[in-house]
């Protein structure tokens, strides 16, 4: 059962007060497109200019594109595209700087200096507050540039490309940005939501088995948490799954996805303002278990460890 955000508030003023007190309480509206599209990046596709636009069509949207260094190499040219896309699209987009690369996978959310590189590769590209940073990769690239987005004029807008079946699912269409410190995982990051995501199916096309296998752990468990249908569905197509079947696969990240927004938008904390957090079922166990390993187990693969070790002290505790 979720706690609404403002009786969670209200609740901490609970006791007595001070005399001379005014509560100031005041919300925004947070609302982003998530489009589901293959070929978003085909000169002809309008989805992804429309979800930069979208809003004041009638101008020209400055922007850089980050992408995970890991997916370039695995899909040659797509910077190119990039660039294509740009000019194919320049009546609403412009391209302030050649496309910029980071490193892929857990490297771009343990170096500081990377996100010092981003803030200054946004400050010569002069993005201001109405610009975008488009980010095309994988979730811990997704995690760190948004990270260094969300403090450059206190937020760029931020369009996100998610490239793996864990970010297309969860982190890419979530609300939240982190790097790595301290040897602790997710220590600093903040609540950024995007300006829009586009899950293009087609970017999953290279992504190794194993990758995608470890992503499918985040369905599981939102489906444990949300959907017991989906378990089920979940469960019958194991097989299919296991070998990223396509068409499973991409029904797979679409329920996901819509399960993880629809727990975002109305189980009461999209935030996590409160300690219940269960979209983070059997993540405490993972984040450290990833550490440990260097990151050699992947995030998804720690954490279907991790749903698995508290499922089996739910059992044993009764
Ligand atoms: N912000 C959130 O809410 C949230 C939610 C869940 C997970 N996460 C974070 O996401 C991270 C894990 O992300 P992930 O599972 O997406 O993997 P990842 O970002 O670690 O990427 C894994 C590897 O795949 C490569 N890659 C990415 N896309 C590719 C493609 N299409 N083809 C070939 N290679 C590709 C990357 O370069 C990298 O080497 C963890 O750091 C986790 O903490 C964040
Ligand atoms: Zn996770």
């Amino acid at each position: 059962m979720g706690v609404d955000v403002l009786d969670f508030v209200a609740m901490r003023l609970s006791g007595p007060r001070p005399g001379d007190l005014h509560l100031q309480r005041f919300s925004v509206p947070f609302e982003y497109p998530v489009i589901f599209e293959g070929g978003a990046l085909e000169p002809e596709s309008s989805a992804l200019a429309w979800a930069i636009a979208r809003r004041e069509p009638e101008r020209r949207h400055p922007f850089c594109a980050v992408l995970d260094e890991g997916l370039l190499r695995a899909t040659p040219g797509l910077d190119e595209r990039v660039r294509r896309y740009a000019e194919r699209h320049a009546d609403v987009l412009e391209l302030r700087s050649d496309p910029i690369r980071v490193p892929g996978g857990e490297a771009a959310k343990g170096d500081p200096a990377l996100i010092g590189a981003l803030h200054a590769a946004f400050a010569k590209a002069r993005l201001d507050r109405q610009a975008v940073v488009l980010v095309i990769g994988g979730g811990a690239v997704l995690d760190a540039v948004g990270y260094a987005a969300s403090s450059v004029h206190r937020g760029l807008r931020v369009v996100r490309m998610p490239s793996t079946v864990l970010s297309q699912c969860d982190g890419g269409v979530g609300v939240k940005t982190s790097v790595n410190a301290f040897s602790s995982k997710n220590f600093l990051g903040s609540f950024a939501p995007p300006y829009a995501v586009v899950n293009d199916r087609t970017l999953l096309a290279t992504l190794p088995l194993r990758e995608a296998r470890a992503g499918m752990a985040e369905a599981v468990k939102v489906a444990l948490i949300r959907d017991a249908a989906f378990f089920e569905w979940l469960s019958e197509n194991a097989t299919a799954l296991a070998e990223a079947r396509p068409e499973p696969l991409l029904s797979l990240v679409r329920r996901a996805a819509l399960l993880h927004l629809e727990h975002i938008a109305n189980a009461g904390d999209p935030f996590e303002l409160g300690s219940a957090r269960p979209l983070d079922y059997g993540h405490w166990s993972a984040h450290r278990l990833e550490i440990a390993s260097g990151h050699e187990l992947r995030h998804g693969e720690a954490v279907a460890i991790g749903m698995l070790l508290d499922a089996r002290y739910a059992e044993r505790s009764g």
